[in-house]
């Protein structure tokens, strides 16, 4: 994090690179049942991220030590493309990927009736084709969009964003040059319905007014991008009884 000299985040009229206010989220756009032979999937595009989610199972987990008797394991893994960034990434798991796959695993844990299903496990593949800040945000609220496609019970979705600081004033959802050169990034996702808390972490300084002010935006932004994970469940299920009539 740093500001290099030449680049103004946030402008004298308090506008953002992306012409945002400091409050402002970035346009989000989610899609749900978009590939045929998964039991479930989605795609969002929230501001410059483009991410794909596809869930198979509850199916018998292999290998077989994987296996608990007692309930499925969520196995999700992040991966981004190596087109997905401007400088190419190389392909394959790296310490951050592996890191952001084990906490939305621990995230989506948390909702599913894991105990109605031992012994299988629940695969989510996170695909970023695009990155532009927020990913493992996105990623996540894609997949829990992406398991109820796949007709999963849940006690609800899982939501979430970032909030952060840039030039000392409190963002909602950074893009990726606020991510890179502001002060502080906070991602948070939540369980809407009882608003705990079930990702939260925090790269760079911020007082705890700041991080009190950060999860309070990041929470009330969450709210709103929960309508449109319920909108996109809802236009599937209005299709499929649309095509049931004719
Ligand atoms: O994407 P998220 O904010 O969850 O994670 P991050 O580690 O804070 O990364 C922020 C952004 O940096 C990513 O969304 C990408 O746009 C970019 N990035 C990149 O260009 N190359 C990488 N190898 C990793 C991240």
């Amino acid at each position: 994090m740093g500001t290099p000299s030449n680049i103004k985040l946030i402008d004298e009229n308090g506008l953002r690179l992306d012409g945002r206010g400091d409050e402002e989220l970035r346009p989000i756009k989610i899609t749900t049942d978009v590939l045929e032979r998964a039991d479930g999937s989605a795609f969002i595009e929230w501001g410059g991220n483009k991410i794909l989610v596809a869930v198979y199972g509850p199916r018998e987990a292999y290998p077989k030590h994987t296996q608990d008797i007692e309930k499925a394991v969520i196995k999700a893994r992040y991966n981004m493309a190596a087109f997905s960034v401007d400088e190419r990434k190389k392909p394959g798991p790296d310490r951050r990927s592996i890191e952001l796959s084990m906490v939305i695993s621990n995230a989506l844990s948390s909702v599913v009736f894991l105990e109605q299903f031992p012994r299988t496990s629940i695969d989510v593949f996170i695909e970023v084709l695009q990155a532009d800040a927020g990913t493992r945000i996105a990623g996540l609220t894609a997949a829990s969009v992406a398991l109820a496609d796949a007709g999963i019970p849940m006690k609800d979705l899982i939501v979430g964003c970032a909030a952060g600081k840039v030039e000392n004033t409190i963002v909602l959802d950074l893009n990726k040059e606020e991510d890179n050169y502001g002060q502080a990034d906070l991602p948070v996702a939540i369980i809407p319905k009882t608003k705990d808390i079930v990702l939260l972490q925090m790269d760079g300084d911020m007082s705890e007014d700041e991080i009190d002010r950060a999860m309070d935006l990041a929470i009330n932004a969450s709210l709103k991008i929960y309508e449109h994970q319920k909108d996109a469940l809802k236009r599937k299920y209005f299709s499929i009884a649309q095509e049931d009539e004719q």
